[in-house]
């Protein structure tokens, strides 16, 4: 079924195509946009790396799709290669040049969407050589950035390369990725609670009683090793997909869903948020992985509340950690205390849908109630669900800023977690090991004793 969205061809360059994140999530996504026929027919995707690169090799992870050899062929004509030093004005004009010509003869503009899948350390050489580069300069379509997080690595160096960034290029020229808010799922929390009256009348502190958002992961850091050793679970989690997250789950609901509404009100959310006590982890094996004794978190857990007049006082609680029981991401939701609670759970992955806990009438002759759950589940639903990254790949074609995250939201969460990330860059205390495969809350037990 021809499902093509988008109306303009465009060329999407990666840069950093070799990388984890791009054979992982971005080639996978850019193949099923091309599957689905979503994306313009003439459609150019471009990987690079610094070192010699081949299509070949890319595609390799694809062979999951194998079943549908016609849509590999697809994309396989339409993707290619190229050796570009990215912070390297000439290298980067080489390939501005690659893109002129093949806009030449197409005989039509094309949008340019250039994606930076590479450390975040990197960004700030890149940057400069790109807005150098005929990349920037020298098309009569304005190039379009995506950059991943984390964006910078503390509050200083976030607010030093979103100036950068601002000197370089304009606003609307740079897309922040946070791709959990492309997930189906964090779409539907604003549509649920703006659309279920039975709910929105009583979003507030006076009904609810706590709310807490986790993103939980059985797997460890795998080969992500250098990435995630400088970087930990705050850095990596709690600063952008968690809190993004809680935003979603808290922000008041505009009346209109424009991009610049829903960062505003996500903001209003950010800012008031304070943290109360951080606790953290490291799953036993993790300096041996990494190849030094290392203090980097890979579990954390923070309480929080809000300043804002009608989450004053709600305790906010935030868990992220890898190499836990589970994979799954939630936001719960408690109403009431005690005897009489009702909880809406955000099922954010895997098993994506929501749940509503009730109390009901225990059948017999006693005057008993038990709990039961009302459950919606996307995967009763014959719908594919889009992968976060098509979803974010797609918006940025269209030009939609909506399911990004603003420099000011960004610079908002890193002033969050700013005193957490100064304890404990200073110090090791506090720093628990935990079996992998233990429980959150299990990890959080064994922290709390230690503190
Ligand atoms: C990334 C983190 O942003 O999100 C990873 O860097 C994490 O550490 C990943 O594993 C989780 O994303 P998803 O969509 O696979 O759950």
């Amino acid at each position: 079924m021809t499902n093509n969205l988008q109306q303009q061809p465009a060329v999407i360059v990666i840069i950093g195509a070799t990388g984890d994140l791009a054979r992982k999530k971005v080639i996978p996504a850019m193949y099923q946009l091309v599957a689905q026929q979503v994306i313009h027919p003439e459609t150019l995707i471009i990987g690079t790396s610094r070192s010699d690169i081949q299509a070949q090799d890319l595609i390799k992870g694809l062979t999951s799709h194998h079943d549908h050899p016609e849509s590999l062929d697809e994309f396989r004509s339409k993707l290619q290669t190229l050796t570009v030093d990215p912070s390297d004005v000439a290298s980067l004009n080489a390939l501005a040049d690659h893109i002129d010509s093949y806009e030449h003869e197409l005989g039509q503009s094309v949008a340019r969407l250039v994606y930076l899948s590479v450390p975040p350390s990197a960004y700030p050489s890149i940057l400069d050589a790109i807005a150098a580069s005929k990349l920037q300069n020298s098309s009569t379509k304005a190039l379009r950035l995506l950059v991943e997080k984390p964006f910078g690595e503390n509050l200083a160096s976030a607010q030093a390369l979103i100036a950068q960034t601002n000197r370089l290029f304009s606003e609307d020229q740079v897309y922040r990725i946070d791709h959990f808010l492309a997930k189906e799922m964090a779409q539907n929390i604003l549509t649920f609670r703006k659309h279920n009256p039975l709910f929105s009348a009583v979003w507030n502190n006076q009904h609810i009683s706590s709310v807490t958002v986790t993103t939980s992961e059985d797997d460890t850091i795998e080969n992500r090793a250098s990435f995630y050793d400088a970087v930990g679970a705050l850095r990596d989690q709690m600063q952008n997909h968690v809190l993004q997250l809680l935003a979603l789950a808290l922000m008041e609901i505009p009346d209109t869903l424009t991009a610049s509404e829903i960062h505003a009100r996500k903001l209003q959310v950010i800012e008031s948020l304070r943290v109360h006590s951080a606790l953290r982890g490291q799953y036993e094996g993790y300096s041996e992985h990494v190849g030094h004794s290392s203090a980097t978190e890979t579990f954390a857990r923070l309480t929080l509340t809000s300043d804002v007049a009608h989450w004053q006082n709600t305790p906010i609680t935030l868990l992220t950690g890898k190499g836990l029981s589970v994979r799954q991401s939630s936001i719960e939701i408690v109403f009431g205390e005690d005897d009489n609670t009702n909880t809406v759970t955000f099922y954010i992955q895997p098993n994506e849908g929501i749940s509503i806990s009730c109390r009901v009438k225990k059948p017999g002759y006693a005057d008993a109630f038990e709990t039961t759950k009302l459950n919606f589940s996307y995967h009763k639903s014959q719908n594919r669900l889009a992968d976060a990254y098509e979803r974010v790949l797609l918006e940025a074609l269209e030009g939609d800023h909506t399911l990004f995250a603003s420099d000011d939201e960004v610079l908002a969460a890193w002033s969050v977690l700013e005193p957490t990330l100064h304890d404990w860059k200073t110090s090791r205390a506090g720093l628990v090991t935990y079996p992998i495969g233990s429980s959150a809350a299990e990890v959080s037990r064994k922290a709390m004793q230690n503190t």
